[in-house]
């Protein structure tokens, strides 16, 4: 991925953090280490997963995937990341609204992700 971010999740009870400043020390949840989420790496639809990016009405629209993903309390999109250079824009999702998103335009090309509760971490490289 072009601009990458570390996410971690806690397998024991399913909290998720992103990395920002990166110290040495281990990341830890429930007295276990955090996993680092690999992308793009869960045995599940790409089509449902993999954010779809376009330009739409002069913002960066996204939506997950290119067939809808199920949003149910049971399984959805928690949030969208946008991630530049030197910017990270997240927003996140409520259960029961569409697994879209609209951002500002970027500057240039972007790594756009998604997090699935049941699937894991997904993005793809976006440019202009
Ligand atoms: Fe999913």
């Amino acid at each position: 991925m072009k601009y990458e971010r570390k996410f971690y999740k806690c397998n024991i009870c399913g909290h998720v953090t992103e990395e920002t400043v990166r110290a040495g020390g281990p990341l830890a949840c429930c007295n276990h280490p955090m996993e680092l989420l690999k992308v793009n790496t869960v045995d599940a639809s790409q089509e449902k997963h993999v954010p779809a990016v376009k330009i739409e009405n002069g913002k960066l629209k996204v939506q997950v995937g290119s067939v809808e993903h199920p949003m149910t309390p049971e399984h959805h999109i928690a949030f969208i990341v946008v991630a530049e250079k030197n910017k990270t824009t997240r927003i996140d999702l409520d259960v029961h609204s569409k697994p879209e998103a609209e951002f500002e335009l970027p500057e240039g090309g972007v790594t756009v992700y998604e997090y699935c509760n049941l699937h894991g971490l997904w993005a793809v490289d976006f440019e202009k």
